[in-house]
């Protein structure tokens, strides 16, 4: 064997498809890619989100009350990890209130900073978890507008009780100009940033899907942008780590609409919650920064 990390040895250690590692390779260096392959083969910690209004150690002392190893997240302030499996804390009706949530969708909530009374439209929302969350922040006076383009995904936001909804193609929202104070864009993507838990997902993927892709999210965030309002913002958030659809899409965009700029994601993030997470005005969470899953954002200011 040569020395020193490939693509061929590393295809070899880990199994993935030779496509991904080669880019991975060229986009992160080696010896990054061989810790993301490695941090790949081992399952993504259970994370539950605590309820607003109740206090997080507290519910992390209940949980240790019933012996169910529990302990805050590193990132979130409303994240609780869990060492063992979801099973005990389903079985005890006294926890029914906390939702499973991967603590890099909250961070990603969290980035929208939603404000009391605000109107807000989620247009990629399905399963609803981040819709949620924006629901929480706006009140009761604000508004939380999801769409989602799949039926399936709409009966699952309904499911969860999230209302108003609309069935749409969020490159072309059916709604007035410039109607909200902020927009969520959590696009459609390759998903390689959630290896740990969808480990199939490598070999679903096809390089030619990523340009298809990368164009698609385009779309979807020309027409995010054309319903915010002047002063108002819009988070683009996926969960992969491939820069064709992520930076590269948001400088396109940045590019094409002069009216809109980045705005650095850890002078949003809670103080001393962002470490780690924040890299040239961009959130971006990784197994290999506190075992987080794989999901870019930015926040962007009309
Ligand atoms: C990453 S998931 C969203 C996750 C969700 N925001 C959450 O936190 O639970 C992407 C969603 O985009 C939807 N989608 C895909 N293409 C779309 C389009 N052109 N317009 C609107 N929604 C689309 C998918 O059905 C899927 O539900």
């Amino acid at each position: 064997m040569p020395k020193g990390p490939t693509h061929g040895r590393l295809a070899i250690e880990f199994s993935p498809p030779a496509w991904l590692v080669k880019l991975w390779g060229s986009e992160l260096g080696w010896d990054t890619t061989r810790e993301l392959l490695a941090a790949n083969q081992n399952a993504a910690p259970t994370c539950l989100r605590v309820p607003l209004d109740q206090n997080r150690e507290s519910v992390i002392e209940s949980l240790l009350e019933q012996n169910i190893a529990a302990r805050a997240g590193e990132f979130s302030s409303r994240a609780i990890r869990l060492d063992g499996p979801l099973g005990a804390v389903r079985a005890d009706p006294n926890f029914a209130n906390l939702i499973p949530q991967s603590e890099a969708s909250l961070l990603v909530a969290e980035l929208m900073a939603a404000k009391s009374g605000e109107a807000i439209a989620d247009l990629c929302a399905a399963p609803g978890g981040k819709t949620e969350l924006l629901r929480e922040g706006v009140g009761p006076g604000g508004l939380v507008v999801a769409t989602d383009k799949a039926p399936s995904g709409l009966l699952r936001l309904q499911g969860r009780g999230l209302s108003p909804l609309a069935r749409c193609d969020a490159a072309h929202p059916p709604f007035p100009a410039e109607s909200f104070d902020a927009v969520l864009v959590d696009a459609p993507c390759s998903g390689l940033g959630t290896l740990r838990g969808h480990p199939e997902i490598r070999w679903r993927r096809e390089p030619r899907d990523l340009a298809k892709l990368a164009r698609k999210q385009g779309d979807i965030l020309n027409g995010g942008a054309s319903l915010v309002r002047s002063g108002g913002r819009m988070v683009y958030a996926t969960c992969t780590f491939v820069r064709e659809e992520n930076e590269a899409v948001v400088q396109r965009f940045l590019a094409e609409h002069p009216e809109f700029c980045l705005e650095p994601a850890n002078e949003i993030l809670e103080a001393g919650m962002h470490a780690g997470v924040t890299r040239n005005g961009f959130l971006e969470t990784s197994p290999l920064g506190g075992g987080l899953d794989g999901f870019f954002a930015a926040r962007l200011r009309r």
